[in-house]
């Protein structure tokens, strides 16, 4: 059973109209290939709707049509080889693909502005293309905004922008939703294989009644709830959730920093102890160097643009963001307290992706980190299981690269955990032990049992465990 729990307070579809039954062989295209339209496409058409992935993009299209995907996403190339085989999904540059589908998902990149305001200029360009298309198109076509797009996007810029270029009207040719995304990186697909909720917003009943017939027929059997609500509604909830999630994640680092300086402080117990407060719940409660990422640091501050913007209190999400802004570099004190100076230290960082599980190193705190130790003339040596070759192409010779842990810490001064993968975690003390001379571990992800690490001999320290004697 499907719950509908909108504010609207509509009933389930069940008026629909003859478009919506012309739709039971779903055709959709999926508009801009990034971590979002890959993985959606991908998932979409292993449940059986055909997709056509769209991208300006040339190379990125080629690689996906010979099952090569240019993100790291765990089975992601299983199930694109599948979809291809299967002829489910093709991937083009082709706009005139739109023609052929009934439904079009806009998934391209609104990436900040210098001031922390979103760039929707890609959404605009995407729009216009779908917009002329839909000149030459007979049948009824849905257009799904999932780009996360400030409050007033789809109504003010995306819907004159359909109605001007396709000359038709909106409500009676095309139909328009906000369909926000929730996809962790890492966890994509299975975000995708039963998600915590679908919001829909739309412009009118029937466009949503569209899109949740869609979603009823590729989620059926589970038991998913639907919030079905205004545009502006469905623009800012995804605003509010991930607003929320870097405030708990602040908001802990904010607690840690207290522990610092008191002797006999854990910030993992305190959040293990206030997360089983129902009100608060354990996750997102890990203190450690802060969020990365391509959404929450982007959509912090679009929202605190947004809200200054319409002369709104933005200083919560300003201290939320100034937190994050330094939370990595408690490292660099912490290693300087156990060093004295930086200067020709070989400092070892492990861990550079943003979080475990992914290549990507967008505002990953490890870039900050590097950038610092580099400024204070440390010899810096890097691992990740997944980017280093990233991390190379921005900081190229002016650092070393290693592709083992063991060869990363070797004879290290110190080493840094910068990334909380599984492979980190089983390292035991005599890992670090046989390696280093005199073992400094300044632990930023809390992956270690302290009490374990020093007792035998490693200076161990981590984030929020208090002033430990060095
Ligand atoms: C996030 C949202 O979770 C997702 O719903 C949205 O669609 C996109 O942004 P993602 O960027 O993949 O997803 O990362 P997430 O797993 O949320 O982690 C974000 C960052 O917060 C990571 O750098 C992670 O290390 C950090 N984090 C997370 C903490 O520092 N502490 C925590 O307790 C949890």
């Amino acid at each position: 059973m499907w719950v509908n729990q909108g504010p609207i307070g509509r009933p389930l579809a069940t008026l629909l109209t003859v478009s919506v039954k012309k739709m039971n062989n779903y055709s959709v295209t999926v508009i801009g290939l990034g971590y979002v339209g890959i993985t959606m496409s991908v998932f979409l058409a292993n449940k059986g709707v055909n997709v056509i992935g769209i991208d300006i993009d040339y190379d990125k299209v080629k690689h996906l049509s010979a099952g090569i995907s240019p993100i790291y996403e765990k089975n992601i190339e299983k199930y694109l080889v599948k979809a291809l085989n299967d002829k489910k999904l093709s991937f083009t540059t082709d706009y005139n693909a739109v023609l052929k589908t009934n439904i079009s998902f806009i998934t391209v990149g609104t990436p900040s502005n210098p001031d922390g305001s979103i760039n929707i200029n890609y959404v605009k360009n995407t729009t216009k293309s779908i917009g002329e298309l839909l000149k030459e198109k007979k049948d009824y076509h849905l257009i799904v905004t999932r780009s996360t797009v400030i409050p007033g996007t789809n109504h003010n810029v995306i819907k004159p922008i359909l109605e001007k270029n396709s000359g038709k009207r909106i409500g009676k040719d095309f139909g328009l939703c906000m369909n926000p995304e929730f996809l962790k990186e890492g966890n994509a697909m299975k975000d995708l294989e039963k998600p915590s909720r679908i919001v829909i917003g739309e412009f009118d009943k029937n466009s949503g009644d569209l899109l949740e017939k869609f979603y009823r027929q590729v989620y059926r059997g589970l038991k998913i709830p639907i919030i079905r609500t205004y545009l502006s509604t469905a623009e800012l909830i995804k605003y509010a959730n991930n607003a929320f999630l870097a405030t708990k994640i602040s908001f802990i680092n904010m607690i840690s920093r207290i522990c610092d300086k008191l002797t006999d402080c854990d910030i993992n117990t305190i959040a293990y102890a206030i997360g089983l407060d129902p009100r608060i719940s354990p996750l997102f409660l890990r203190a450690g160097l802060g969020y990365g990422g391509s959404c929450l640091p982007k959509d912090v501050k679009a929202l605190i643009s947004f809200l200054n913007m319409n002369n709104l209190d933005s200083s919560l999400l300003y201290a939320v963001n100034r937190i994050n802004n330094t939370q990595p570099l408690n490292v660099i004190k912490i290693c300087e307290q156990a060093l004295q100076t930086l200067k020709n230290k070989k400092i070892s960082i492990l861990g550079l992706a943003f979080k475990p599980d992914t290549d990507d190193i967008r505002n990953s705190p490890s870039l900050k980190i590097i950038d610092e130790l580099i400024h204070r003339e440390a010899h810096v040596t890097l691992y990740d299981p997944k980017a280093v070759d990233k991390v190379k192409k921005i900081f190229a010779e002016k650092i070393s690269y290693s592709y083992s842990v063991h060869q990363c810490i070797n004879q290290a001064d110190c080493v840094i955990i910068a990334t909380e993968w599984d492979e980190f975690k089983k390292l035991t003390p005599q890992d670090f032990l046989k390696s280093m001379k005199k073992p400094i571990i300044i632990d930023g992800r809390g992956i270690y049992n302290h009490k374990e690490f020093r007792e035998k001999g490693i200076v161990y320290k981590r984030i929020g465990l208090g002033p430990y004697k060095i």
